[in-house]
């Protein structure tokens, strides 16, 4: 008889506690966030066209992939800096389309009609890093334009606190860890021919210039200011 109420007490114990630690794991919430402006506010660089089949049909398919890519397994229960930190551990589909859902949040959020200057912080840091602003400019475009195919360009920080500039190919980012120059990315741009193929053809360093005028240095400074505060 003691046996037996101890196999159910411990039974019970048992399953409080597998009761508790379901109740402790959350589903991270990953969202397609609207796209902070109209498609036309980047006319000056980016044509409302391009951004709308860029937001709506590319971006789009890359969150609806993601989310297929994750279901059903742990990366449900993971930030997607987690993800990234081990993702030579996962599939290619998670690489491919949890980068180009990251990604291309982040490009949106770096964009803006109207978007200030860098912060006299982040000015400071690019000046001593690079020489000056414009070799910054001139570094980052020459980045975008020597990745073959597709990718990105990045601004990040690295893990001692330094600005780096770098390229990834495909969807890949700064915070992966099967790139060679890891860090906290605080500026990206998108090089892919749908990015700036129906305004530039194939002028891409025509519209990595253009890019310019269309920085959200607000945004930039923030992530800037918060990277730095993370070290
Ligand atoms: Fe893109």
């Amino acid at each position: 008889m003691k046996k037996i109420i101890t196999l159910i007490v411990t039974a019970a114990f048992v399953a409080v506690n597998h009761l508790a630690v379901a109740q402790e794991k959350t589903k991270t919430v990953f969202s397609f966030e609207p796209l902070p402006y109209a498609y036309d506010a980047l006319e000056k660089a980016i044509d409302a066209q391009t951004m709308e089949i860029h937001y709506s049909r590319h971006h789009k398919a890359y969150f609806d992939n993601f989310i297929k890519a994750i279901a059903g397994t742990d990366m449900e229960y993971m930030t997607l800096e987690e993800i990234f930190g081990s993702m030579s551990k996962f599939p290619a589909s998670v690489r491919n389309n949890g980068g180009g859902f990251y990604n291309h949040s982040l490009f949106w959020a770096v964009m803006s009609p109207d978007g200030g200057q860098p912060s006299a912080a982040l000015e400071k840091a690019i000046v001593s890093t690079f020489g000056s602003m414009e070799e910054f400019r001139k570094q980052f475009e020459k980045a975008g334009a020597t990745r073959f195919g597709s990718g990105w360009a990045w601004l990040s920080v690295d893990a001692q606190g330094k600005l780096f500039i770098s390229s990834t190919a495909n969807q890949d980012n700064p915070l992966m860890d099967v790139v060679a120059e890891r860090g906290t990315p605080v500026l990206g741009l998108d090089v892919w021919e749908h990015a700036y193929y129906l305004r530039y053809q194939n002028k891409r360093a025509s519209y990595m210039e253009a890019f310019w005028q269309v920085v959200n240095w607000n945004e930039v400074n923030r992530r800037y200011q918060e990277a730095m505060g993370a070290k």
